[in-house]
Formats: C-alpha cells, sequence, structure tokens
C-alpha cells in the first residue's frame, strides 16, 4: 500500500518503464487520441477502480465516478460526460457499475446524518422507498443492503434512458446499450444485473421524449 506522497511518482516513473518495454509505442500512441467502448459509471469507492477490475488499459475507458454511482439527472457533470462519451466518443456501451459493502448505499439505508453526503444519499432513499415493500420483507441486514445495492444500480440503467442524450442516440438508431453490474468486494468477480436496454427496450411513456427535430 502506498504510503506518501512521493510514493506516486516513484511508482509512476517504474510504470512508464514497464509500459515502455512492453510497447514501446504505448505512449506515442495513446497520445493521438482516445477511442474507448465503454463508458463506466462507477462508485468513488478506492476499492472499485474501473481499469483495474476489468483488466482493461490507458484509452479503453470513459470514466464517471461519485458516491454510490448515480446517475441524477440534473448532473451536469454526468450528462457532460455522457453527451461526449455517446455523441463525440461514440461509446456503445455505458455501464453502471455499484458494489457490494457499498458505504454510500448503507448510509443511506439508515437514518443518522453524516454530513453534507447526506443530501446526495437522498437520492438513493427514493430508489428505497420506490421498492421499500421488497427490501422491507428482507430481514437480514446485510440481505437487504446487498438489494438495495443491486435496485440502486437498476434504477441508474433506467435514469439514462430518461435522459434525451440516451433517446436521441436511439432515435437516430444508434446501437447503444445501457449496463448493469455490481462488483463483489469480497472475491474481485463482477456480476452482469442482466437488466440491460437498448434501443428496443419500453421507455415508460411519463419519460418518453419526442425529438425537437423530427
Ligand atoms: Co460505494
Amino acid at each position: 500500500m502506498i504510503r506518501t506522497y512521493q510514493e506516486l511518482f516513484a511508482n509512476n516513473k517504474k510504470w512508464v518503464e514497464d509500459r515502455t518495454l512492453q510497447d514501446p509505442a504505448f505512449f506515442d500512441n495513446l497520445a493521438e487520441g482516445q477511442r474507448p467502448k465503454f463508458l463506466w459509471i462507477g462508485c468513488s469507492d478506492s476499492r472499485v477502480p474501473a481499469n483495474v477490475v476489468t483488466g482493461t488499459d490507458p484509452g479503453d475507458l470513459f470514466v464517471h465516478r461519485n458516491i454510490a454511482n448515480m446517475v441524477i439527472h440534473n448532473d451536469m457533470s454526468m450528462l457532460s460526460v455522457l453527451d461526449y462519451a455517446v455523441n463525440v466518443l461514440g461509446v456503445q456501451h455505458v455501464i453502471v457499475c455499484g458494489h457490494y459493502g457499498c458505504g454510500g448505499v448503507a448510509a443511506a439505508m439508515g437514518n443518522k446524518q453524516v454530513g453534507l453526503i447526506d443530501n446526495w444519499l437522498r437520492y438513493i432513499k427514493d430508489v428505497y422507498r420506490l421498492h421499500q415493500h421488497e427490501l422491507n420483507a428482507i430481514e437480514d441486514p446485510g440481505q437487504r443492503l446487498n438489494r438495495l445495492i443491486e435496485l440502486n444500480i437498476q434504477e441508474q440503467v433506467y435514469g439514462l434512458t430518461t435522459t434525451t442524450i440516451v433517446q436521441n442516440a436511439w432515435t437516430a438508431g444508434r446501437p447503444l446499450q445501457i449496463h448493469g453490474m455490481v462488483y463483489d468486494l469480497k472475491t474481485g468477480l463482477l456480476k452482469d444485473l442482466q437488466i440491460t436496454k437498448d434501443q428496443t427496450s419500453e421507455i415508460d411513456e411519463v419519460y418518453r421524449l419526442e425529438p425537437i427535430f423530427a
């Protein structure tokens, strides 16, 4: 485990040497531009680094991370990342990746104030309210938390389908898929939640938006 600020630079130098040894053109190629196929929306948790857990390289994933992998419909940072990924980079897969043992979701399940973050976690309480019958029927608190973590991912996937960015891509016939997956801290394994949405998916009438220029 890294302890000092200086170690970051020492590690970086070693990494550059290793990568250059493996592939002398590695950095020259990356410097020319990026063409990632995936947008990853994940949790800020230090234990779930997108590239590491997927065994991918620089250039493979466009990444947005926040506490509890949320898709908040007026979050300009998330929307800008999504728009750039879909409309400029042309990614074909958007992934919402949550993780079991998520402290953000656990805090949202409780009633103790944590601080400013409570106002962010409140969105997860909306997910709890939507699914409270199912959740309250689960007696084991750990299992209830894991289920809320899965349902939260499901709702963020749903939230992506309500954006103009995703709806316009689908109207234009683009093969954009939105996936939900969960990472298990205890095993290191990723699980697809099999809730993938694509241009054939039904969008709830309430959220369906006709394009301005048809
Ligand atoms: Co988390």
